[in-house]
């Protein structure tokens, strides 16, 4: 980060102190003005401790961090992730472009689309009953065996879209390693109707391997293995390692090392979605992210949604210290979303060393985690509201339901406009003691109020403005990067756990192996052997 407005923005934020209350009745057009639309979703950032000149040091922050220039960069399949040596096009997924994008010698829109076809073959088969297990019968249950970028997508867009999904078929995405997680889904199928499909970009991932092996057992003590063809599919870019596992590579679907896991839901990843909403309604949600990817790549800053959401997050976490954030949808379909931004934005800006492998001395990603409202309300809202922690909150919220049922949504939607109202404004002293409340309980009951939050809202929860939210996130995370200086598109935090999970498994199955570890290890490992399950 370019230290000098670094320091400004922290001297900004120590000499001039924010006051939402002062801030809105100094300015009756604030809100007007700090609300900015994009691909059918409405940004208001009103309720934030800035004001014009702060919004100018902010952009100003973008501009030296030449963010147009590595937009473009991006856009364009420049190697950006260096430490990869890779190109990051997730935009190429959902790009209407047919052709013009060569990088490395790939005509990268041309294959793009020449894989979606091929998805959308397959899922038109599965759809319309074409596609028969290895007995005759139609399939009624996918199952999606992946982990991490493999997984919290396609599971949190299947649900998010539900409303959009074929009711007959049902899907469940089976990650952890954990034999609940497969068992407890295999209650729920059966053999004959089932589709499998190993989406593993690296198709190398432990945990999935793990549960694509036992999923192919179950299949063929039941059916036998030629089976396997028929219920068997695979989502890599790994074709040697589909074939060694015994899927045909002609019931593969492919991607390539320029997608990263947790931006690959547009890929080929994708495919139970497709499945499940059919693909005429995959092409609104990839319309929709390739909405959102053009706002992002045009607008000017001040009135673009991704810049603006990562500008105001960098305010917080470099200017006044907030460790977190919290992503609160109004919308029980949304109930993964948080999930999925914990890795979109944790696996992507979780990183302690910028580009030049020097120790950053400033706070990069931050902690992300929320709930659905109104659920949350009644359980950490608390903290939000009268605790001693800054926490921005983004509020997402639809104005109409896809269950239209009583006044449920209009409830919905008052607790929602009602939380940014109150964290903002709070409560004082004084309206607390004109309501007659005892002056013993007049701080218990006073809130402080100026706390920040974001709005987003739009008309209704479609694939199109799902793809447009999950772009926006992208691309808030991608700026933040580009202004923190570090890589966001490579994940080696998560290598060191991998490499000693392999020794210890052999030091578990094999409990006449000598440990040395260190003594709090050795100790635990000790009293797993002794008590573990021996049959
Ligand atoms: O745990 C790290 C990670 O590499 C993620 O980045 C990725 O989404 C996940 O594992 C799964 O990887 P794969 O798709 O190769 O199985």
């Amino acid at each position: 980060m370019d230290i000098d407005t670094a320091e400004l923005l922290a001297g900004q934020i120590e000499s001039r102190e924010m006051n939402l209350k002062t801030l809105f009745a100094e300015d009756p057009a604030r809100a007007e003005k700090m609300t900015v639309s994009a691909a059918g979703w409405t940004l208001d950032y009103s309720k934030n401790l800035v004001d014009e000149p702060t919004m100018k040091l902010l952009v100003r922050l973008a501009e030296k961090a030449n963010l147009k220039q590595e937009i473009e960069a991006m856009f364009n399949g420049v190697h950006i992730n260096k430490t990869e040596d890779r190109a990051v096009l997730h935009t190429a997924l959902r790009s209407s472009k047919t052709s013009g994008l060569v990088v490395d010698g790939q005509d990268v829109y041309g294959d793009v689309q020449a894989v979606l076809k091929q998805m959308g073959e397959f899922a038109n088969l599965i759809r319309t009953g074409k596609w028969l297990g290895a007995t005759g019968k139609r399939i009624k249950y996918i199952v999606n065996i992946g982990i991490g970028g493999s997984d919290l997508g396609p599971a949190m867009a299947y649900q998010a879209l539900a409303p959009f999904t074929k009711r007959s078929l049902k899907c469940f995405f089976v990650s952890n390693v954990d034999a609940t997680h497969m068992a407890e889904t295999l209650l729920q199928i059966k053999a004959d109707q089932t589709l499998f499909i190993v989406a593993s970009k690296t198709f190398t991932t432990q945990e999935t391997m793990t549960n694509a092996h036992t999923a192919r057992a179950w299949l063929v003590e039941k059916l036998g293995d030629a089976a396997v063809a028929k219920h068997f599919v695979a989502v890599s870019t790994n074709a040697a390692k589909v074939a060694e596992f015994g899927i045909d590579t002609a019931n593969m679907f492919g991607f390539w090392d320029w997608v990263g896991g947790r931006y690959s839901m547009p890929s080929a990843i994708g495919l139970s979605l497709m499945i499940a909403i059919g693909p005429t309604q995959y092409k609104r949600l990839l319309s929709g992210y390739e909405a959102m990817d053009r706002h992002f790549r045009t607008a000017p800053f001040k009135r673009n949604l991704p810049v603006l959401l990562a500008l105001l997050g960098i305010l917080y976490s470099n200017g006044y210290g907030a460790d977190s954030y919290a992503v609160l949808p109004y919308d029980q379909y949304l109930a993964r979303f948080p999930a999925y931004l914990q890795q979109l934005d944790m696996e992507s800006n979780g990183k302690s060393v910028d580009r030049e492998g020097n120790p950053v001395d400033y706070m990069t990603g931050p902690i992300v985690w929320g709930e659905p409202g109104t659920n949350g309300q009644h359980a950490f809202y608390q903290l939000i509201h009268q605790g001693t922690r800054l926490i921005p909150a983004d509020f997402i919220g639809f104005c109409k339901s896809h269950n239209p049922l009583s006044d449920h949504h209009d409830k919905l939607m008052a607790n929602f406009f009602a939380q940014t109202e109150a964290l903002a404004f709070g409560k004082t002293a004084e309206q607390c003691r004109a309501e007659g409340v005892p002056e013993n309980l007049v701080p218990f009951k006073t809130f402080e109020g100026n706390h920040p939050t974001n709005t987003l809202i739009a008309p209704e929860l479609t694939p199109k403005t799902l793809g447009a939210l999950i772009a926006l996130y992208e691309h808030k995370v991608f700026t933040q990067g580009i202004i923190w200086n570090i890589y966001s598109f490579d994940q080696w935090g998560v290598e060191l756990g991998k490499v000693l999970a392999g020794k210890i498994l052999k030091e578990l199955s094999d409990t006449t192996l000598p440990l040395a570890h260190d003594a709090s290890t050795n100790a635990l490992i000790a009293y797993y052997r002794a008590n573990k399950r021996t049959k």
